[in-house]
Order: structure tokens, then sequence, then C-alpha cells
């Protein structure tokens, strides 16, 4: 049985009794639903693996309540220090050397010498992390390959009875995942477009390499283009018509003959569509499903701001699915 907790005193509480007993307790934050473990505690990380069905064990983000939190477990340069600074709490993910001493699992560092840390945004979410008082390893609370959950109601329609508590704290703000930056190496570099806009980036670290520059051009090996965020029904991107059999994932004024329609922002705004996007994507998938739409066809998203993360999660929903 999964535990739906309130986000008040008590259910916060609760939570943090349940990861610190080792248990798996999923928990909003800004981007989307976590599926948070004691980072410090293997045996609690190992579950988080088999409640997903991840099959590898990827690295994993742990999450703080403030920036000297986690620059007791990750090692701080001048650069990580203004951009903690300038964007935390916030959808911001580094990736930095791990300190000496520092408490975070080998499973949940997959064995690194690096880890990721985050701080993220919200009351309820800090509340949690410092009742907690240890690093909380957090991916995504989906079936591994499924849809991000942007809410507690998709997180229990994949895990429940998986997981011991979903701690509700209502929808997520940005609803796409944190921008995740590595800055292990001479220059830093963007691992994942996310929350924080390159652009916003770029006023603290100058220039940084844009996502789309290069994704176009890589071989699409399972490896590099992982199948993720995947809906049921096959995705085709950058439609330019659609037909009545296919699901529409509109932005802007929406492309008339779809069998179904989600409009991610009928005024064509990136952050308003960035917060619709899973949610609109579980919704045609099964609806269109369930009206024997073949396919869902998703209009293009403009290569700015939050548009580059959808860009990017739109890519992996049409990439090649493992056998
Ligand atoms: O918004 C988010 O970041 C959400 C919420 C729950 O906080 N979490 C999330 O976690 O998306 P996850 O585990 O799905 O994503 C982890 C990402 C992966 O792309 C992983 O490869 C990268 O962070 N990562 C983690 N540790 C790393 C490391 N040491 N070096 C390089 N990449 C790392
Ligand atoms: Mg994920």
């Amino acid at each position: 049985m999964t535990e739906r907790l309130e986000a008040n005193d008590a259910g916060i509480a609760r939570a943090a009794d349940l990861l610190r007993a080792g248990g798996l307790v999923a928990f909003g934050t800004e981007t989307v639903y976590g599926l948070g473990a004691d980072a410090t505690n293997d045996t609690a990380v190992a579950r988080i693996f088999a409640a997903k069905e991840r099959p590898r064990f990827n690295p994993l983000i742990s999450h703080f309540p403030d920036a000297e939190a986690a620059f007791t477990e990750a090692m701080p340069n001048d650069l990580a220090r203004r951009l903690a600074e300038r964007f935390w709490p916030g959808p911001l993910t580094l990736v930095l050397p791990r300190q000496p001493g520092g408490t975070i699992s080998d499973l949940a560092a997959a064995g690194l010498p690096s880890v990721a840390v985050r701080v993220p945004r919200g009351a309820v979410t800090a509340a949690l992390l410092r009742a907690t008082g240890r690093p909380v390893a957090a991916p995504s609370a989906n079936l591994s390959g499924k849809v991000s959950p942007s809410d507690a109601y998709h997180v229990m329609r994949g895990l429940n009875g998986r997981i011991d508590a979903v701690l509700d704290s209502g929808p997520c703000q940005v609803g796409v995942e944190s921008t995740v930056l590595d800055l292990t190496g001479t220059a830093p570099m963007l691992l994942r477009p996310g929350g924080v806009t390159i652009e916003a980036l770029a006023e603290i670290c100058g220039p940084i390499s844009h996502p789309d520059d290069y994704a176009d051009t890589l071989p699409v090996s399972p490896g590099r283009m992982e199948s993720h965020y995947a809906p049921s029904l096959p995705v085709r991107l950058d439609a330019q018509e659609v037909g009545t059999d296919e699901a529409l994932l509109a932005f802007g004024p929406e492309l008339p003959g779809a069998g179904l329609v989600w409009n991610l922002s009928p005024s064509g705004t990136v952050d308003e569509a960035a917060a619709r996007l899973f949610a609109g994507l579980r919704f045609l998938d099964s609806e269109g499903a369930r009206r024997g739409l073949t396919r869902i066809a998703a209009m293009p998203i403009p290569r700015a701001g939050l548009g580059l993360a959808i860009r990017d999660r739109l890519r992996r929903a049409a990439s090649p699915r493992p056998a």
C-alpha cells in the first residue's frame, strides 16, 4: 500500500521518518515528482531502481535543502558557487567532484568520482529535505522509460503499491526536469537542457554549447538516444499537417483536422507549454489509444528558453524504442 500524505507538518514528518528508515517516498519538486530515498543508504537506493524497473544503475541526483548542505557532499569551484547563488533554490543540477568523506552511497553515484547535486525550490520540498537531514536521491517518480510525473496522481498511476508514500504538494510549476550542468571539466558542459534556460546560464557561465547544435548529428544508438518519456503511441515531430487518425500536441494556433488535440499553449508561450507537457503526453496517449488513433503528432516548438528542454523530451519520446 502506498500512503498519500498531505503537504502539512504531519505529512512532512511522516515522509521524513519513512525516508530515514530506508523507505521510498515520492515528493513534488518545482520540476517533476521525484522518487526519493536516503542517498547514503545503498539498500534504500537499490529499492529506487527496483521500483522503477530501471535496468541499469544510472547515477542519481541528490537533493538538499540549501547550498551549504549540498557542498558538504560536492566540491564547489568558484563558478559552482556563483551558479548556486543565482539559481538555487531552483531547477539546476550541478555535477561536481565528490567531497572526500562524503556520505552519498556508491550506488547513488554509480561509482563515479563526481556527484550530481540540486537544491529544489518550494517550501514543502525544503521542509522535507531539512527534516530528513540527509541527502535524498530522487529520479523522476515513474516507471523507467515512461512519461515523467507532474502531479501526485501521475505518480500513483505508475507506482501505487511499489513505494511507501507520496507527499502530495500539488502540480509541479516548471514541468520539465532540472538542467544538468557538468562542472568537472575545463569548460561547463550541458548534459541535459531543463528548467533553467541556457540563456540564463550564459549570463553567468558565458556561452554554452546549444544542445540542438549536436543532437541531430549524433548517431541514434541505444546509449545516446535512449528511448525515454515514451508514451505507448509513436510520436511524430515537427508536424506541419495532421491526419484524423492522429492525436495532436499543439503549440500556438492548432493545425486543423486532428482526431484529438491537447494544446500546450494556445498563446505560444514556452513556459506554459513546459508545465503542460507531461500531462498532455499522458492524455493524448491514453485517450488517443482508446479512440483507436495511430500516432501523436507534435507541432514544432521554438528553440529558445524552455523550448530547448521541451524539444529534448519530445525527441526522446519519438526515438526508437528498445525491443
Ligand atoms: O528535475 C529533476 O532533476 C528531477 C527531480 C525529481 O529533481 N530528477 C531527475 O533525476 O530528473 P534523474 O535521476 O531522472 O536524472 C539524473 C540525471 C541523468 O541525466 C544522469 O545521467 C545525470 O543526472 N547525472 C547524475 N549524476 C551524474 C554524474 N555524476 N555525472 C553525470 N551525470 C550525472
Ligand atoms: Mg526520468
